[in-house]
């Protein structure tokens, strides 16, 4: 947990820089009992500037240590985003098991811009680094800007046991391409995903951080691959976030399911988003950077800026015509609970009055409601702070739209379109809705109905500590629990 107990913005539970800038999570591998986090550091400022690689462990995704920076700006530029693996069969060269992180060298000197793929290595868990001689390794194309964020994997084909080569997903303008190498040095390119490979909901803006995975459906013996990418697309109400595409995966080539590319997350607070490598059991655990590129150098001012979401578990469930992307948050945050309350079978009003004592900054909420035929416009929770102010978690029965809406939730006017309700469409299930949230203290995530819709919001409440109360008419409340953290 962070130390800085009195600053009413920072996150308990939530890993945040310690100080200055933070963006996206960058090189997260697991090894050797430990979950390493890096991530773009501004050191001296608490707005975006020259990139460094800020550096944290943990040994259960909660309980961050803060260590030095892992990689500084050089000859080829500043550093930008990117991924870290273990080679296991010591493919580079460098050295047994080594930690080699593969991330851009952005080259900006005002005048001449440009971006190349680089490689820095570490024989010591991550505590000291080196970077390749031979950098970059692959040089960025001539005229094009945008070439970034690169994410890798060792591929191996299930016929042909011990052989494998390394693929990258790398984002180039608005395509991702696929590169392939027998030891993170020489890369060879292998295919292109564009936005005309199929209907995609497409913005002006380019795609950046790309991942690629595989998650087997539940229940099921089919395996897909998961394609990732963030992006900015004005005509969404949240404006940015993350976006995947399932399909198949030969070890050079992905062929995506003829199916538009969909949201990962329906809040205005989740970008950037990757999976750890080399995770235990088959678990495909990944966070995002909890801000937004529209406002996140102007939000309340602090020491510090920018925080990454809670870790979540990835995982594919059948849906009646293709399988969904669901997010759960990671058993390991129920170490986390201390007092709980609980209340089953009962009503909104009678809730209500027994709510009244409860308030906090930090906690979980999990509520179920009967769906029977509602007649009300909508129900949900309120999160207040104060009199006339809160943020709504809402589910509107006759559209069957879940919301979010925080245009009172405290400082709200240091960005013009902060103030605002997001949407996303979700059908009861087995006439339940089940709404399940973590607050803390500037943050809120919403898991409804079992991580098929997930929310990230930030928020800037004027008074310290959260009270709760349910909103609606005469929905059954199955179960309400709440949490301490
Ligand atoms: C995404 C991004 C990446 C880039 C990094 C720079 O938020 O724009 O594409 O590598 O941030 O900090």
């Amino acid at each position: 947990m962070n130390q800085d107990n009195n600053d009413p913005y920072r996150p308990r539970y939530h890993f945040t820089p310690p100080q200055n800038w933070m963006n996206d999570p960058n090189g997260l591998v697991y090894y050797d009992g430990e979950y390493h986090l890096f991530y773009q550091h501004h050191p001296e400022s608490t707005v975006w500037g020259p990139m460094h690689w800020g550096h944290a462990v943990s040994r259960d995704l909660l309980h961050w240590e803060h260590l030095p920076i892992a990689l500084y700006p050089d000859e080829h530029g500043t550093i930008f985003s990117g991924s870290a693996v273990i080679d296991w069969h010591n493919t580079a060269g460098f050295g047994a098991e080594a930690m080699v992180a593969i991330f851009t060298h952005n080259f900006d000197d005002g005048t001449f811009r440009a971006q190349s793929q680089s490689l820095a290595y570490s024989l010591d868990r991550g505590r000291s680094w080196t970077k390749h001689d031979g950098n970059p390794v692959i040089p960025g194309p001539e005229g094009q800007p945008d070439f970034r964020d690169p994410k890798v994997f060792w591929y191996s084909d299930p016929a042909l046991e011990n052989e494998g080569h390394w693929v990258m997903v790398l984002a180039v303008d608005r395509g991702i391409w696929f590169y392939i190498s027998p030891n993170l040095k020489v890369w060879t390119k292998t295919y292109e995903f564009q936005v005309s490979t199929l209907v995609a909901e497409t913005g002006d803006w380019v795609w950046e951080v790309p991942d690629l995975f595989p998650l087997q459906i539940e229940g099921s013996p089919i395996t897909k691959w998961v394609l990732i990418l963030s992006t900015q697309i004005e005509s969404r109400d949240a404006g940015m976030g993350v976006q995947y595409i399932l399909g198949d995966f030969d070890g050079q080539t992905f062929s995506p399911d003829s199916a538009p590319l969909r949201w990962a997350d329906f809040g205005a607070d989740f970008y950037a988003a990757i999976s750890w490598s080399n995770v235990p059991n088959d678990r495909r655990l990944w966070l995002g950077w909890m801000s937004n590129w529209a406002y996140a150098r102007e939000t309340p001012p602090t020491t510090w800026r920018g925080m990454m979401s809670l870790p979540r578990e990835l995982a594919l469930v059948r849906n009646e015509d293709r399988p969904d992307l669901i997010q759960r948050p990671i058993t390991e945050t129920q170490t986390l609970r201390n007092e709980h309350w609980h209340w089953s079978d009962t009503t909104i009003a009678t809730c209500n009055q027994e709510l009244t004592d409860l308030s906090g900054d930090l906690l979980e909420i999990m509520v179920q409601f009967q769906v029977n035929n509602s007649v009300v416009d909508h129900f949900g929770l309120k999160i207040y702070t104060a009199e006339d102010q809160g943020l709504i978690i809402g589910y509107d029965p006759k559209r069957q739209v879940v919301y979010i809406d925080r245009s009172q939730s405290g400082l709200v006017d240091f960005y013009p379109d902060f103030a605002a309700r997001h949407h996303a469409i979700m059908a009861p299930q087995a006439n339940l809705i089940k709404l399940h949230l973590f607050l803390d203290r500037s943050s809120m995530e919403l898991f409804a109905n079992d991580g098929r819709v997930v929310f990230s919001e930030r928020i800037f409440p004027t008074a310290a500590s959260f009270g709760l109360s349910l909103i609606g008419a005469d929905e059954q409340v199955v179960s309400l629990d709440v949490y301490r953290l």
